[in-house]
């Protein structure tokens, strides 16, 4: 038993949104890595919680018509529903809405505070004077004041890429309400950052910090540090500051104090000793995973306030980059913004577990999720080497042994290769770079097919009075693969708990000086993992395209739709717009959004799936006339296939307006 108390956390996902892939690399990420030192036989603890606070998540419930505490429960089970299917095993999963964080931030605060390093004055800011709140940047949008491109957040123009501040905007509104927003003065908190320089220049250069990390915080130190605005007034969701009344703590100054909520909330259930993690003279190990987005608030700020307020710092920051999806970023459209849940009904979320495992390495490169390669990778490392040697050898052993191994290892250099392997592949583990480790094992996967092709059991089996060597070969083979098993049971926990039964073992330990199963008795093989299935992949795809439908539900979000790139007239000209009549509308069986359009286009009729069935009964729209898009390729739907597209305009739910009045238009006519 090593004397290592480690304890790790994963960024606390926000509670404005479901959990999707890209979050997944971080949390898939980290549990594997806490796996690893559990198996290990170190003290480890990894704990998380829902990001609650903000605007975001107060204007979301106003509009739901719930309380944001409802909104936070709620989203709260979802995600963590998501993490335990995709087998991410949290000692603790909190929120940062509870009274564990309220009191550490005020704690942390007043600390902060007496020691000298929180100021106020007095700040101008915009301010909506119908919904009465001020309005952060990214809830003012206007024209650009250089390119005067029209619907640019307050902050910087992605037309143009000027950056300004949103009291330059022209015309001017209010992302919520619509209002032009007016300027209001108020008094803000500040914490002192650059007090900190010289403790935080020392910090960063301590080996806490990856070296790409630490060369981006060598440039922002240089730049200078500012004063971090860490008030924000009412109305706000969070905790209001404990000597200013109406003024609320920024959700990122309680955020990372959740982490200590949670543990703290876990020593109350189990008794632990709080401070044995969390005091200057700690000895235990503290690491938090993040993204690399999130870099600036865990390597400046969050080091900042705890030593301010005499806190341990942490050990390590292991930062990553971000997932893409097919080489792009996560889109919507392409539908490969794909969420959590969508995954987890069509496969087997060991296969992602392990398609992350076999590409991260201990850096912040970004990672790209390809669907062929996800595919081939899992069938041909998982189920082609891993599984397939059980699968090899287990018939043998139950039809002609009944179950039960041989009585000697017929290659004890074989299987000490196997163990001797162990010290690589926990190094590789223990250093995150859990794409080199991967390939060690499968090399290890390779030899033992090599072992069972060289011997062929299935031709030994057919010759007389060579049971034993049968028995012995099939032994070997099972005793190699148990081996395989336990290297990947921080990736694949499911998968090597079912060999375990298969094996009849106890969880198994790090194989340090694990001796081989001799005269064991196993149980009966079942298959442990069926192969990727195209079709499969095509169904997320095609689901997540209709979860776009139901992220853009809201308002704000279509609000804060980019304007996608600019196409030449050419490309628009391509585009065929007819007028057509609606012949029939239809409900779709397991839809909800979306009614079967049979239109008429002058020489054809056209089978148009639209998502409009909250504007829409499909009574309203027989026989009326609409706009289509008539040489848009036919695209697969889960419903059937859709030979075109109904233009529609509005705001959404009951508001979206497709029908042209009919006077004079004939289906079929070109509209240019
Ligand atoms: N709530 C903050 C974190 C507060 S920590 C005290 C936050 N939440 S988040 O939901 O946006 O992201 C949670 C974690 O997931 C972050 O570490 C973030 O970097 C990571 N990822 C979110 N999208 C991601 C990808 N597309 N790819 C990889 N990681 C991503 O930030
Ligand atoms: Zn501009």
């Amino acid at each position: 038993m090593s004397d290592r108390k480690i304890l790790v956390t994963s960024a606390l996902p926000y509670a404005n949104g479901p959990i999707h892939l890209g979050h997944l690399v971080e949390y898939i990420q980290t549990d594997i890595w806490v796996r690893f030192q559990k198996q290990r036989g170190n003290l480890c603890y990894y704990v998380c919680a829902d990001d609650t606070h903000g605007t975001p998540i107060m204007l979301r419930a106003d509009r739901e018509g719930i309380t944001p505490e409802q909104l936070i429960a709620q989203v709260g089970k979802e995600h963590l529903a998501d993490f335990t299917e995709f087998g991410v095993a949290f000692d603790n999963y909190h929120s940062t809405h509870s009274e564990e964080n309220k009191v550490f931030s005020s704690l942390i605060y007043e600390r902060l505070r007496d020691a000298g390093h929180i100021s106020s004055r007095t700040i101008t800011q915009a301010y909506d004077p119908v919904k009465n709140m001020f309005l952060s940047d990214r809830f003012i949008k206007g024209e650009c004041p250089k390119c005067g491109a029209l619907d640019q957040y307050g902050d910087s123009c992605e037309a143009c890429g000027a950056t300004y501040a949103p009291t330059e905007l022209k015309n001017a509104v209010s992302a919520i309400s619509g209002a032009k927003p007016i300027e209001k003065d108020s008094v803000h908190y500040f914490f002192d950052l650059a007090n900190f320089s010289d403790m935080l220049r020392d910090w960063t250069k301590a080996g806490h910090l990856q070296a790409e990390v630490r060369n981006k915080l060598a440039e922002w130190l240089d730049g200078g540090l500012q004063q971090w605005d860490i008030s924000r007034d009412a109305p706000y969701f969070g905790f209001e500051i404990p000597d200013a009344p109406g003024k609320y703590f920024y959700v990122w100054l309680d955020a990372p104090i959740g982490y200590m909520a949670s543990f703290k909330n876990l020593c109350d259930k189990q008794g632990l000793d709080f401070n044995e993690f969390w005091a200057k003279d700690s000895d235990a190990e503290l690491y938090h995973f993040i993204g690399k987005d999130i870099i600036y608030f865990h390597a400046l700020f969050w080091p900042a306030m705890l030593s301010g307020a005499h806190f341990r710092t942490p050990s390590a920051i292991f930062a990553h980059g971000f997932l893409t999806v097919n080489g792009e970023k996560m889109s919507k459209s392409r539908g490969t913004f794909i969420k959590a849940r969508t995954y987890l009904d069509h496969l087997n979320p060991e296969y992602l577990r392990y398609y992350f495992a076999a590409k991260i390495s201990g850096g912040v490169d970004d990672i790209d999720l390809n669907f062929e390669d996800f595919s081939q990778r899992v069938n041909s490392d998982l189920v082609g080497k891993v599984v397939n040697i059980a699968s090899r050898c287990s018939g043998f052993i139950a039809k002609r042994f009944d179950n039960r191994l041989s009585e000697n290892c017929s290659e004890p250099a074989l299987f000490q290769e196997f163990i001797d392997a162990n010290e690589q592949i926990a190094e590789l583990y223990e250093t995150r770079e859990f794409g080199k480790a991967m390939r060690e094992i499968m090399a290890l996967a390779d030899k033992a097919n090599q072992y069972i092709d060289e011997k062929k059991p299935w031709l030994i089996a057919k010759e007389e009075g060579k049971d034993k060597e049968l028995h012995d070969v099939c032994s070997m083979g099972l005793n190699l693969f148990r081996l395989l098993a336990v290297y990947l049971k921080p990736v694949l926990p499911t998968l090597s708990g079912n060999a375990e039964s298969f094996l009849n073992l106890d969880p198994q330990a790090w194989p340090v000086d694990a001796k081989p199963l001799l005269s064991h008795a196993i149980n009966e093989f079942k298959p442990l993992m069926t192969r990727v299935e195209i079709d499969k992949i095509e169904a997320i795809v095609e689901a997540s395209k209709e979860n776009l439908e139901k992220i853009s539900d809201t308002p704000i979000a279509r609000k804060f739709e980019p304007i996608a790139d600019t196409i030449d007239f050419d490309d628009f000209a391509k585009l065929d717009l007819r007028i057509a009549r609606i012949i029939k509308a239809d409900h779709v069986d397991g839809a909800d959004k979306l009614l079967q359009l049979t239109v008429d286009i002058g020489d054809e009729t056209r089978n148009i799936f639209a998502g409009i069935k909250s504007a829409y009964a499909p009574e309203d729209l027989e026989g009326k006339l609409t706009l289509v898009i008539a040489n848009l390729a036919p695209r697969k739907m889960r419903f059937g296939m859709s030979e075109g597209m109904v233009l529609a305009a509005g705001p959404g739910g009951k508001d979206i307006w497709i029908l042209s009045p009919d006077e004079g238009a004939q289906p079929g006519m070109r509209v240019k």
